[in-house]
């Protein structure tokens, strides 16, 4: 089968399944352009929350899978390759958390979307990289603030408010692979350009950016900015959808490194396969997703 008949198939299973595709930015193009919606994390998530579709195909990383799961729970939540996963979600168990809270008996806990069910199901809400700062800025009367797995965000967090957050040591290893001298390399050889940069960047990086935004924020900010070159420092599946929906503008990876493996796990022929098999089933046991899904639901709720 050629891509043009296993698109024409994916449709026509979608039809009978009644099934949606939510996409990640970082996604390969191809896998792009089947999307019901495409998205950051926030945007997938309040997405797989509001659907009516009975099956939802999950192109993206388990992490993304399991919170479509946790908030539409009768729903059938599909990953086309069930070995994409988030290294960065892993660094977090649940047993490591329960001990940090004992440690901290006071403190709220905020966890990055990217953890586990389990780990979310430990928490007192949810923050995504485009609303980490409000989240952390909500929790007004918490002494001490939680904040896992991703030191950098938790960093990022902390300097833009006056709040005692305790880190974890959780990093994205794709996030830092971008170095300073990317940035600075990129800016010599493109000196019009603007610079922006993903919260999971180093500190470093992301002092010398002119605005740090999650995915979705960078794809709102390329089509409303008047910047005409753009230096990207994220994974560069997204200069896919940034170059295809401004056509007229031009943007340059910070570093051609900051590649996902796991978001590349996933293609068209794995698409159709999980819509033709109905499979991997995404789905996390009850009590771990009701207790799970307050945590999200909190986020969620707040915008
Ligand atoms: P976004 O929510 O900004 O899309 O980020 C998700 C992610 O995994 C970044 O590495
Ligand atoms: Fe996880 Fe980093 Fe990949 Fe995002 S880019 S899914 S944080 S490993």
């Amino acid at each position: 089968m050629n891509s043009s008949q296993i698109i024409e198939k994916i449709h026509q299973l979608k039809r009978e399944r009644n099934a949606v595709i939510l996409v990640h930015n970082y996604q390969i193009g191809e896998v792009q352009d089947i999307a019901d919606y495409i998205g950051d994390s926030l945007g997938l998530s309040v997405t797989a929350s509001k659907t009516d579709a009975d099956v939802i195909v999950f192109c993206g990383v388990h992490f993304m899978a399991e919170t479509a799961s946790i908030l539409s729970p009768d729903k059938i939540v599909l990953m086309p390759d069930i070995n994409a996963g988030c290294p960065m979600a892993d660094m977090i168990t649940v047993n490591a958390l329960q001990a940090l809270k004992t440690k901290h008996p006071k403190a709220k806990v905020v966890s990055y979307v990217n953890t586990t069910a389990e780990v979310k199901a430990e928490s007192d809400i949810c923050c995504t990289s485009s609303n980490a700062i409000k989240v952390v800025e909500s929790l007004k009367d918490a002494e001490e603030i939680i904040f896992v797995p991703d030191k950098y965000l938790s960093h990022y967090v902390s300097t833009r408010t006056n709040r005692n957050i305790i880190p974890w040591n959780g990093y994205c290893p794709t996030h830092v692979k971008i170095l300073p001298e990317d940035i600075l390399r990129q800016k010599e050889a493109y000196p019009e350009a603007k610079v922006i940069v993903h919260p999971e960047c180093t500190p470093s990086v992301i002092q010398l950016a002119d605005e740090v935004l999650s995915t979705s924020g960078m794809c709102k900010y390329a089509k409303s900015s008047d910047a005409n070159e753009t230096i990207i420092g994220t994974e560069i599946g997204i200069l896919y959808r940034l170059s295809k929906e401004n056509p007229g503008k031009k943007f340059y990876p910070a570093s051609e490194n900051a590649i996902c493996p796991n978001m590349k796990l996933t293609t068209l022929e794995k698409v159709l396969w999980s819509l033709e098999d109905m499979k991997y089933e995404v789905k996390v046991p009850e009590d771990i997703q009701v207790r799970a899904k307050r945590a999200v639901d909190k986020m969620i709720g707040m915008f």
